[in-house]
């Protein structure tokens, strides 16, 4: 039986690091036999110059008939002046509500040799593995009404809706709680209760939810304190949940956390598990076309793909594996680099990743 995966490179380094993934994908797919059935399409700022649009009706086609698609990035300088509705990252966010792809799961885990990579202190951090739940299709990034307007006295107002439904919420929360019970059985919802009535709905519901999951501990968070535990004390989490923007920027701290935004995966899922698998760093338009970006989230959100959208723990196990090995070995990027380690460029490190799977496989 074939498996349709839908490669979207998109722009700035995503070119670069789904090329590196592409390779590790191609090897176990010959040597295990996956089936695994390729095709590409355009998204992005890459879609723009080509067609106008940020999400062309044939990627979303592709997209809709996949089993799992595994994305780069998106955005750039180049495009930053359009306006928002055509954006590249539109492509993206319009990727992520067209297929209802609501629970978004970013793992944060430290790999011990890279516990000198971190800002951090390494015993602050060493052991570190944490899981943020993010609500994606809701929340502040798609509620309306949303622009700018011009008010009577002539000033311009800037606006946007934080709305969530009980709907939304129950079903992230049901994600987070699943997840959590699979894991260490403790879940932190993290809101702004204190300010934001939709979070106090969204605290209301989790409470609910936790009456059907006994064997999790619920803990709640203000989002502003959870910002500072991060730092302060990150290992006192076991998996959080929260929505769309608190999500965002928390995920953006719990991947310094590892060392390298460049190490973290993601995964995004709809109801039925089928999912689009991204690295959770962006486009990095400074160091595109270098190659020199780190193109191990992307491998490793390759490894997401195959556990989750495709039931192939097995392959998922030997990515990740490899990634372990390589980093033993010390090759190291250079967001990752320390001094005695062996730095390389991106295309360096996938062909080091693929050489240590051949060895596992
Ligand atoms: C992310 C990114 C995106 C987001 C951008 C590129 C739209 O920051 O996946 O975290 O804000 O969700
Ligand atoms: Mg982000």
């Amino acid at each position: 039986m074939t498996k349709q995966v839908l490669m979207l490179a998109g722009d700035g380094i995503g070119p670069e690091i789904v090329a590196e993934a592409q390779k590790v994908l191609n090897l176990l797919n010959e040597r295990m036999s996956l089936g695994l059935v390729f095709d590409h399409a355009l998204v992005g700022g890459a879609a723009i110059d080509a067609t106008g649009g940020p999400l062309p009706e044939e990627t979303m086609a592709k997209a809709r008939g996949a089993d799992a698609i595994l994305l780069g990035a998106v955005g750039g300088p180049k495009w930053d002046a359009l306006e928002m509705a055509i954006r590249p990252e539109k492509g993206l966010l319009g990727l992520r509500s067209g297929l209802e792809l609501f629970g978004n799961l970013r793992p944060a885990i430290l790999y011990p040799q890279l516990a000198d990579a971190s800002s951090l202190k390494p015993e602050i951090v060493a052991g570190l593995d944490i899981l943020i739940v993010r609500e994606l299709t809701g929340g502040i990034y798609f509620g309306q009404p949303r622009g700018v307007r011009t008010l009577e006295n002539g000033e311009r107002q800037g606006f946007n809706t934080y709305v969530y439904s009980e709907s939304e919420i129950r079903r992230i929360g049901h994600v987070a709680f699943e997840a959590a019970r699979k894991r260490g059985g403790k879940l932190c919802s993290i809101d702004k209760a204190n300010v934001l009535e939709v979070t106090v709905l969204w605290r209301e519901i989790m409470n609910d939810l936790a009456k059907e999951y006994p064997d999790v501990q619920l803990s709640h968070m203000y989002v502003d304190n959870a910002a500072m535990q991060l730092v302060k004390a990150p290992k006192q989490f076991d998996v959080l949940v929260t929505g769309n923007m608190f999500g965002d920027i928390l995920s953006d701290e719990a991947a310094m956390l590892t060392g390298s935004i460049g190490m973290l995966p993601s995964a995004s899922l709809n109801a039925e598990g089928k999912g689009m698998y991204e690295p959770c760093h962006g486009s990095a338009p400074d160091i595109a076309g270098q190659g020199i970006a780190n193109p191990l989230a992307t491998i490793l959100s390759a490894a997401m793909m195959l556990r989750y959208s495709l039931q192939m723990e097995a392959p998922a196990q030997k990515i990740e594996q490899a990634v372990s090995v390589v980093l033993d070995q010390g090759f190291r990027t250079a967001d990752i680099y320390s001094e005695g380690m062996k730095k390389v460029g991106t295309a360096e490190m996938g062909e080091a990743v693929v050489a240590a799977l051949n060895e596992l496989i």
